[in-house]
């Protein structure tokens, strides 16, 4: 599968990367791929990657993980020539820039945004609750983490359900893109936990069932 992953940081890095060494063509979308940091990211995904604007990701695929920060995305989605189709994977936490709380949120949802704003894309959200760690190595023991899932397209979700299986997660399908409202404020607790708690970023979010 061609994947455009927009951003190259902590999660554009790690999920695209994985991606890449799995066998799908990753095109990272950049601002400047002459960055020391963007050929350090090309460089550990291997052959599988390379990196173009993120006009140019978006036009040459279909799938696309959303790696930004939350005040970036509106304006990097509208350098696309069309999106209309296009699975955007939204792993996007609209945190307030203090990580004190959530810059939008609890009556709608970054994805629903998104959504609203290109309505003939398929949004799915995913990942958000997990640190970059996780992302990198899903295992904790027998166990692995789990991605929490939501969309209202259900062939989209199907593709991230693979996607995440393909890197060693264990999806949760959560329902309808809405239920972003709770996956978001999750994140925040994650976080809550992670910086402000000492749990830091090698723990995950599970559900126990019996
Ligand atoms: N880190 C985590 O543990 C984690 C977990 C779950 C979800 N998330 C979410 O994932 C997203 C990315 O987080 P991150 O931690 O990977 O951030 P990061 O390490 O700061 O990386 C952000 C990336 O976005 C790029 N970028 C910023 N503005 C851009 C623009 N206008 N056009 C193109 N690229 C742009 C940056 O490129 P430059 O180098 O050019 O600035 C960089 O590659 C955020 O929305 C965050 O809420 C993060």
């Amino acid at each position: 599968m061609n994947i455009g992953v927009l951003g190259t940081g902590q999660v554009g890095g790690a999920l695209g990367g994985r991606w890449a060494a799995g066998g799908h063509q990753v095109i990272f979308g950049v601002r400047d791929p002459a960055d020391p940091e963007v050929r350090a990211v090309l460089a550990r995904a291997g052959r599988g990657a390379r990196a173009g604007s993120c006009r140019e990701a978006m036009a040459a695929c279909d799938t696309i993980l959303l790696a930004i920060p939350w005040d970036q995305t509106r304006a990097v989605l509208e350098q696309a020539e069309s999106l209309d189709g296009k699975l955007l994977i939204d792993c996007i936490n609209p945190l307030k820039p203090d990580l004190s709380g959530l810059a939008l949120g609890y009556t709608t949802s970054a994805a629903e945004q998104i959504a609203a704003w290109f309505p003939t894309a398929r949004v799915v959200k995913a990942f958000n609750t997990l640190s970059a760690a996780t992302m990198e190595n899903p295992r904790y023991g027998d166990l692995a983490a789990h991605v929490f899932i939501c969309g209202d397209d259900e062939s989209a979700k199907a593709t991230v359900h693979q996607l995440a299986v393909e890197l060693g997660f264990e999806p949760v399908e959560c329902g309808a893109l809405q239920l972003a409202r709770q996956l978001e404020p999750l994140a925040m607790l994650y976080v809550h936990l992670a910086v402000f708690q000492g749990w830091g970023g090698e723990c995950a979010f599970r559900m126990l069932k019996r």
